[in-house]
């Protein structure tokens, strides 16, 4: 860290229990964590023990293992996603070589020595060709609609000069040393902060242009960004740029799949059931290896209301989705009648969905995919299986919520987009459901190992629904895609500790999700996938699906990683020494590098104490659990993001909300610029050019 750096203490004033600010709590999440989780189910905390599962358990094991090295790379091979590394170079001792850093404090972004950082873009900067400069004091709905967005989370790359359009052709002839020199910056807005975007703003007194102006803010980017030189900065480009393109709380979308069209869908401003306008709340994503951008809408239930005066037959499962209340909130009704559910009681049920989106095309309506069902979508990332259709890897970011798969009925087609594009609407939805191997007993919340030595056990993916068949009682296809947590309470799925990003690992095919935290998980709730309780600090599940294919009904999983500050006793790095791995909290988004180094995004370090941070960590090898800090964020900032591109050269992160918990008058946060607070896209590359963390 440099020693000029500003230092400037994180404001804990006000904190949250998820250790962000009260404000981030109430505008990202609709105050989830203040409310009774929405999962009033039954469904056991300690899944029931499949006992032939665990008779088979060292089979599978032995069986994962040997297909790593074969199968599974053969199955990666086809992944080859461009936010990730093409297939491993092998297993090996992988070890990060970056001088780790401290905690963060600093209202700046750290990175290491040797390091260098910029911001790429901010929230207001020209995103159209036609869009005017940002201008703080004159905000409108019109200018927002062209500048890129509020509060960015989700970062995707796709280099554009190595073929693109209906040609893009992943999985062929691509290399690492081919380094692109221009690329497509894809960006989730997933809420605003309308304390920081507006002086003197608030709900009961905001103006119709301000509300019109968060919606603008919403929703996602396209920006053509370009390399400067040969290193591994990349600034937004000159010229054309004719695939920019903004997507907002308006715009409008198709929904597709087996619930597109159902009456549950439709609204008296859409009789047809199949376009919405606008996507809300777009937390994390993944990209697809046909070259389209996933992207999860999550805490959609806090832009409507009065659930309480919604059709009584319908309040329940409003309820279940978090919405009980009256007016509270944005109250954005006062300017669009859909958000009253009172009126409008479909309208929640149009949001909650994963959206594809193809960057090449900035004319097509993207879509809402319903065969992957309606929940608290935090991400959607992509392995081709062993027969060569993909899995997607779902979290529902709640309390208490599940974690899904949906696997294609059709094989990828290489180089054919047309085909590509239909993938998504047909196949079938998984929920999981884990089951330990040690006894109950042992797990008495205090997250200390059990007596064998490892949180581990085995899961199954039990299917809700085909696009032709439902397999949950009393529930057609289209009521589980609609209601998926529904469907899922009554299949008996595993209660997580807030499911967020999943990602696979290029090395070693295992996949991971983050499990960020849970406040509400007392003691006697703890099992061996959630041995904590409270869960203050989250920890990481790794899945190793049978025969190395997710394609697999089955799979076997560990926690490696239990996290908060390594001399609080309840941690493990996968058994690494602790007076040697950094502090983390709240693992929020994962990416991977080439060498099967894991990379986590944190929200919610304040509870420690420290800004957010991207951490880094091996996941294989005899430095596996050596976690290191690589960058730290701006005071109140999140670290969102992260992604490496292919060619090693750039981490791109995305600080959300810093000044989180200020005013527009009293920021308490000044990056990037040095007077007001502003969400932006950071690239940091080595300036010497060395591929990132090695
Ligand atoms: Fe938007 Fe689950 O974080
Ligand atoms: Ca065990
Ligand atoms: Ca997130």
């Amino acid at each position: 860290m440099p020693d000029s750096a500003p230092r400037r203490s994180l404001p804990i004033i006000g904190q949250a229990g998820g250790g962000r600010s009260r404000a981030t709590c109430r505008l990202r999440c609709g105050d989830a964590c203040f409310h009774e989780a929405p999962n009033t189910s039954a469904n056991p905390y300690f899944g029931d023990i499949f006992s032939a599962m665990v008779s088979r358990r060292n089979a599978l094991r032995a069986g994962a293992v040997g297909a790593g090295a074969t199968a599974g790379f053969a199955a990666l091979g086809g992944l080859a996603a461009p936010a990730s590394a093409k297939p491993g170079k092998g297993w090996g001792n992988p070890r990060l070589r970056f001088e780790g850093l401290p905690p963060g404090h600093s209202d700046a972004v750290e990175v290491p020595e040797g390091y260098e950082q910029e911001v790429v873009i901010s929230w207001g900067d020209p995103v159209l060709p036609d869009a005017p400069e940002f201008d703080f004091d004159n905000q409108t709905p019109e200018a927002q609609a062209k500048q890129f967005g509020y509060n960015c989370d989700y970062v995707g790359f796709l280099p554009l000069d190595r073929g693109h359009g209906h040609g893009y052709g992943h999985g062929k002839g691509r290399g690492r040393g081919h380094r692109p020199k221009r690329a497509l910056l894809y960006v989730n807005h997933e809420y605003t902060n309308e304390n920081l975007m507006f002086r003197g703003y608030s709900d009961d007194t905001a103006t119709e242009e301000q509300m019109r102006t968060a919606i603008e803010a919403h929703g996602g980017s396209v920006v053509e960004i370009e390399r400067v030189g040969r290193s591994g900065r990349w600034k937004v480009a000159g010229g054309e740029r004719r695939f920019n393109r903004r997507i907002t709380g308006t715009t409008p979308f198709e929904l597709t799949g087996p619930a597109a069209g159902d009456e549950l869908l439709r609204t008296e401003a859409d009789p047809s059931g199949t376009e919405v306008l606008g996507m809300l709340n777009n937390c994390s994503g993944g990209t697809t290896p046909w070259g389209t951008f996933l992207s999860g809408e999550e805490n959609f239930n806090q832009y409507f209301v009065n659930a309480d005066s919604a059709p009584e037959d319908v309040r329940e499962k409003l309820a279940r989705y978090g919405m009980r209340g009256g007016e509270e909130g944005r109250r954005w009704n006062r300017v669009d009648e859909r958000f009253d559910l009172s009126k409008n009681p479909n309208e929640a049920n149009r949001f909650g969905w994963v959206v594809e989106i193809d960057p090449t095309d900035p004319d097509a309506k993207p879509r809402k995919r319903t065969m992957l069902g309606r929940f608290k979508h935090e991400a959607a990332n992509p392995r081709i299986t062993e027969d060569g259709r993909v899995a997607v890897y779902m979290g529902d970011d709640e309390r208490f919520d599940y974690m899904y798969k949906f696997v294609s009925t059709k094989r990828v087609r290489w180089g054919s987009a047309r085909h590509n594009a239909t993938l998504l609407d047909s196949g079938t939805l998984y929920v999981a459901k884990l089951s330990g191997n040690s006894p109950a007993e042992e797990f008495d919340g205090s997250g200390e190992l059990p007596s064998d030595g490892a949180f581990d056990g085995v899961g199954e993916w039990m299917a809700l629904c085909t696009d032709t068949e439902s397999f949950v009682e009393g529930m057609s296809v289209a009521e589980v895609l609609v209601y998926t947590r529904i469907a899922a309470d009554k299949a008996g799925a595993t209660k997580m500790d807030r499911p967020e990003d999943f990602e696979p690992n290029p090395v070693t095919g295992k996949v991971y999700c983050a499990l960020t935290n849970n406040s509400a998980r007392e003691p006697g709730q703890a099992d061996e996938p959630n041995p904590r309780g409270p869960n203050k600090h989250g920890h990481i599940l790794e899945i190793t699906e049978a025969g190395n294919d997710s394609g697999a009904t089955e799979f076997t999983w560990d926690v490696p990683i239990v996290c908060g500050d390594p001399d609080d006793e309840s941690t493990y790095f996968a058994g690494f020494d602790k007076s040697k791995v950094a502090s983390i909290s709240s693992p929020d988004n994962l990416t991977f590098d080439e060498h099967g180094n894991l990379w986590i995004s944190t929200d919610g370090q304040g509870k420690l104490e420290i800004n957010d941070a991207l951490h880094a960590v091996p996941m294989h090898g005899k430095y596996k659990g050596e976690l290191k800090t690589f960058a730290t964020v701006p005071v109140g900032a999140e670290c969102c993001g992260p992604l490496i591109t292919e060619d090693q050269k750039t981490v791109f992160i995305a600080p959300q909300h810093p000044g989180d918990g200020g005013t527009a008058e009293d920021p308490q946060s000044t990056w990037p610029y040095g007077d007001f607070p502003r969400p932006s896209v950071v690239s940091i590359w080595h300036s010497r050019g060395k591929d990132i963390g090695s």
